[in-house]
């Protein structure tokens, strides 16, 4: 018998970056997983390289009818939903007096909603099963801020304050709320982030991250997985970071 024996898991997110990585590791370990990515293709094709069973669903997961109707198709599909990994989010970096509502509105629409609709969806079926896993992706950011992303820091931060809440409101029911917070991950979304090309945040933050290096997308798949196992029923409401030792809460 395989970790996850079948059990189906959604990964937001699951097309690119750490979310891809997730994808395969989780898949490896028996999951059927639904990747809910807004980029279809790129969906559909990490789908096709995994080493499992997998499928694509093409959404905005800041849209809630969509992600009602996606985990509606993929029950369908793979049977009753038991885990949820939210990991989608999005953000350019820009001083927060130079921005506007309209920027806000995505920042929070990607990083706050969109957790907040598929934790909804997913939670309303499994509140009458007795078993469930939620991860969610957060950010160092929302823990102890990161200069440039106001906005951002703020949505991350509230994702932990939910995965808090909803961890006491299931605690009697068998599902379990988690929170993983990566450091600076050598990803499409870091490059981003990094608008200058230069590539000097990058040098800056391997200077001051103590093991030397970035997350590589690959980091974080033993400790979502270790939150996400049938086994580790007794865990819930915990925040970890994996940061490569940059940051470290008591
Ligand atoms: N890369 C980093 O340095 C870093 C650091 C801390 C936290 N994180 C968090 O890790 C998570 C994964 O980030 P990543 O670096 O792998 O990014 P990435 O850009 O490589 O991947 C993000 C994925 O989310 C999808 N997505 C974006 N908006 C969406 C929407 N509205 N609906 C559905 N899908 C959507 C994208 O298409 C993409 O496939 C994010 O929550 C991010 O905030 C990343």
């Amino acid at each position: 018998m395989s970790k996850f024996d079948g059990r189906p898991i959604i990964v937001t997110g699951g097309a690119s970056g750490i979310g891809r990585a997730l994808v395969a590791h989780l898949a490896a370990e028996g999951a059927h997983l639904g990747i809910f990515d807004i980029n279809g293709s790129a969906a559909e094709e990490a789908a096709a390289a995994t080493p499992g069973t997998a499928s694509a669903y093409c959404l905005d997961i800041s849209d809630y009818e969509a992600v009602e109707t996606a985990v509606q198709r993929f029950e369908e599909d793979a049977g009753p939903v038991y885990g949820l990994v939210n990991n989608a989010g999005w953000d350019e970096a820009r001083p927060f007096v130079d921005t506007r509502p309209e920027f806000w509105n995505k920042v929070l629409a990607i990083n706050l909603v969109g957790p907040l609709n598929v934790t909804h969806a997913v939670c309303r079926r499994l509140q009458h099963r007795e078993e469930g896993r939620v991860v969610s992706i957060g950010s160092d950011a929302g823990r102890v801020g990161s200069s440039g992303e106001a906005v951002y820091s703020a949505a991350k931060g509230g994702v932990i304050a939910l995965t808090k809440t909803l961890a006491r409101e299931f605690a009697r029911r068998g599902v379990t709320f988690n929170a993983v917070c990566p450091g600076p991950t050598d990803t499409p979304l870091l490059a981003s982030i990094d608008a200058s090309g230069s590539g000097r945040l990058v040098k800056a933050l391997e200077r001051a991250i103590p093991m030397g290096r970035l997350a590589r997308p690959e980091d974080f798949c033993e400790v979502v997985s270790l939150f996400l196992s049938p086994r580790s029923g007794y865990i819930t409401g915990q925040t970890i970071s994996v940061s490569g030792g940059l940051t470290m809460h008591g």
